[in-house]
């Protein structure tokens, strides 16, 4: 018995050994990450993405105007999302007149804002703008006593000048992150690297092919743009963020690059047409000049070095919805979708509809009242 089993011992160590190869290869395609969470093209159709930019939820709360506009913005999401049936949806920020809120969660109107996706389990992802964030602006006189927002006071510049110094902080952007991700497993949003912080919106997410989960047809690359208590740039960091990260994860440029951020840079300003809209940029509003980033820090150049970036889309200005050419790539507006903020553009959300084999990413305007328009190819 005694020896047999020593023996036994010997083989089972032997055969342990020979095995450990394997064992560990094994392991490591079992443990590899398939996380769960997978945005894929659906076989035999397209990927189809809706983008809703500048909702503007929680604006002028104290009237009987801002939440009106609220309920208008639900309709607009909800007819476009019936008539669209994306695969997707991105809140290309300003999601929120966070400076409007007189509560202390700014939450509560991101969820009114979601809820019109959420309700139709159609997964999203979202970007800030420069107004999710932003620092509460408080004439006292707007509220009752009652609905005086808490305040968050500087000890040590109360102390030394009085209320006048007191800001109500609303939520940050870390915080208004926390909750969209916790919200819902449909969000694919993230919080980024935490040394890019307080830029809060920055990640890319990957769309794969209908056959195969593991490989790439797109990366969406997500960039938070900055403004409200941070100044309205894209900075060195991200820059160098983004430039790595794609340099890691598509090292020869072999899959298409789709960019996304709320502030237009300034090289929209190089492109934007002069009246009317003329070919080769395609589009049906020009009524107003580009607000652009304070400063460019990189990101163009970044983006000019990858032959792999299509297109770059942003919001911000309500009334403009063009796409124009830039170097090798597209510099699109999205025009507003929501019924808050300035402006009275009627409303409608951008499309992108990505097909696999061969690639193409297809875009157009689709409005409020169920007419579409701007079609346009943004890839080569
Ligand atoms: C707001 O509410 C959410 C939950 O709905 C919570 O996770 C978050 O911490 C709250 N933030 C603040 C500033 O109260
Ligand atoms: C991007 O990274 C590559 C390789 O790491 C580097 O050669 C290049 O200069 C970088 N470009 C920018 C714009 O940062
Ligand atoms: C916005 O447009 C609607 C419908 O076209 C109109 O009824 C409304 O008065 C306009 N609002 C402003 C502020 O111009
Ligand atoms: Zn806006």
């Amino acid at each position: 018995m005694e020896g047999q089993n020593g023996k036994h011992k010997k083989f089972s160590v032997l055969v342990l050994v020979l095995l450990l190869p394997l064992i560990s290869f094994v392991s490591v395609v079992v443990v590899k990450p398939s996380t769960g969470k997978n945005l894929q093209v659906r076989k035999g159709s397209t990927f189809k993405i809706t983008i809703f930019a500048d909702l503007h939820f929680g604006e002028d709360t104290w009237t009987s105007w801002g939440p009106l506009q609220d309920i208008h913005s639900t309709k607009v999401m909800s007819f476009i999302l019936d008539q669209e049936k994306p695969d997707f949806v991105i809140y290309l920020g300003d999601v929120l007149t966070a400076d409007n809120i007189p509560i202390a969660n700014a939450s509560l109107y991101w969820d009114q804002a979601l809820s019109p996706t959420k309700d139709r389990c159609i997964p999203w992802a979202a970007v800030f703008g420069n107004h999710d964030d932003a620092h509460f602006i408080w004439p006292t006189e707007w509220f009752s006593d009652s609905g005086i927002p808490p305040l968050k006071c500087s000890s040590l510049i109360s102390s030394s000048s009085g209320e006048d110094n007191c800001i109500f902080m609303g939520t940050t952007r870390l915080q208004l992150m926390n909750h969209d991700i916790g919200s819902s497993a449909l969000s694919f949003s993230q919080k980024g690297p935490n040394n890019l912080w307080p830029s809060v919106s920055n990640y890319v997410l990957k769309i794969s092919s209908s056959d195969d989960s593991e490989s790439p047809v797109a990366y969406l690359y997500f960039l938070d743009s900055g403004g409200g208590t941070y100044p309205e740039v894209i900075s060195t960091v991200q820059a160098k963020w983004f430039n790595s990260t794609a340099q890691e994860i598509n090292p020869d440029s072999r899959v298409p690059e789709i960019i996304f951020w709320h502030i237009p840079s300034r090289a929209y300003k190089t492109v934007a047409p002069s009246g009317v809209i003329n070919k080769p940029c395609v589009g049906s509003i020009n009524k107003e000049s580009v607000a652009p980033q304070e400063a460019e820090h990189g990101i163009m150049k970044a983006l000019e070095a990858r032959p792999s970036v299509q297109a770059v889309f942003v919001g911000h200005n309500h009334g403009l919805d063009w796409c124009c050419p830039y170097k090798k790539f597209w510099l699109c507006f999205t025009r507003h979708s929501g019924y808050g903020g300035y402006g009275n553009w009627t409303r409608g959300a951008r499309v992108l509809e990505i097909n696999e084999q061969p690639f193409s990413l297809k875009s157009w305007i689709t409005m409020e009242d169920g007419s579409l328009h701007s079609h346009v190819f943004l890839s080569s």
